[in-house]
């Protein structure tokens, strides 16, 4: 086993994902794993970054699949026996003129972006060790629905809310919206922006866990990248890929020891995006 430090990135074989394994190439001390849920396309980033003299590993992973999340966790354990930096990039958005129900695209939604990034966490968080980062990849779009919806901000945001009072909300939007009535229920008409406020409030809870845990200075925060030009916002964002990587990158970076940010959300560097 090797006792080499290593940091994981989910769903990074373009975009902002790609961008952020390009960082950490250059700024950790450590392996950094390149992963995507299409082998073919994940090699294929790996090359383009081999080009640029850069030395990412891959392995497989599809946060939509638990196994493939367990066999990644496996790798991990025995070949590191541990994880350093995990940053939970992989998510989907539909396009605005997407054909598929309402109904569709928030259970699909809520099943990769939330829980694909619960059920990463729930298996790979026992192989963190102290002083590790964990980063989620959230939205600005997140503040902007708490901006717009006071039910949704009054009960995402709850202090006193729990991982599985989390995913109940998660399943109870997700219930309401094939019924139709998410709106009239105080959900917001946004399956992807109900996600990415998921994400937020995971985030909190998540890090009243590790300030718990006997495993010393592990720090969880959202990032939100920004406007990037991307597949996702269909090259419409005015940053590019390395400029949306800054936040994460501060967030996977942050110091030992450092006294914050800790379970935030964080914008433009490292500025709190009060989400709630
Ligand atoms: N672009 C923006 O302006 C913007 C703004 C705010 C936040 N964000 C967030 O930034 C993150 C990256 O977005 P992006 O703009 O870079 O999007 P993107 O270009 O569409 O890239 C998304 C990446 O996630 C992967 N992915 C999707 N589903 C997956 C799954 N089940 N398992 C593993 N990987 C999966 C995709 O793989 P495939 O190639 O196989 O599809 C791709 O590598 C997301 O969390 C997004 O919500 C983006």
């Amino acid at each position: 086993m090797t006792q080499r430090k290593v940091a994981v990135v989910t769903g990074s074989n373009k975009g902002i994902g790609f961008g952020i394994v390009r960082g950490l190439c250059k700024k950790f001390d450590g392996d950094v794993y390149l992963t995507a849920r299409d082998e073919t396309r994940g090699q294929e980033a790996v090359a383009s970054l081999e080009k640029e003299g850069l030395k990412p590993k891959f392995h497989q992973l599809n946060i939509d699949d638990l196994a493939s999340i367990q066999r990644l966790r496996d790798f991990l354990k025995s070949t590191y026996g541990g994880l350093d930096v995990l940053v939970n990039n992989a998510a989907i958005a539909y396009k605005a003129a997407a054909t598929e129900p309402f109904s569709e695209q928030a259970e699909v939604s809520c099943r990769v972006n939330v829980f694909g990034v619960i059920n990463t966490c729930n298996e790979l968080f026992p192989l963190l060790r102290p002083h590790a980062r964990v980063v989620h990849v959230s939205s600005f779009v997140a503040k902007m629905v708490t901006d717009k919806n006071a039910t949704v901000k009054k009960i995402f945001g709850d202090s006193k809310l729990t991982q599985e009072g989390l995913i109940d909300l998660v399943n109870d939007f997700v219930k309401c919206a094939k019924a139709g009535n998410h709106e009239a229920k105080g959900y917001a008409n946004t399956a992807y922006g109900m996600t990415k406020v998921a994400v937020s409030a995971l985030t909190g809870i998540q890090q009243q866990q590790f300030n718990k845990d006997p495993r010393e200075d592990i720090i969880v925060n959202s990032a939100d990248p920004g406007y990037v030009n991307t597949d996702m916002s269909s090259g419409k964002g005015k940053k590019t890929i390395d400029q949306g990587a800054i936040e994460p990158l501060a967030c996977a970076l942050l110091p030992a020891n450092v006294g914050a940010p800790k379970g935030e959300t964080i914008t433009s560097g490292t500025k709190v995006l009060p989400v709630f």
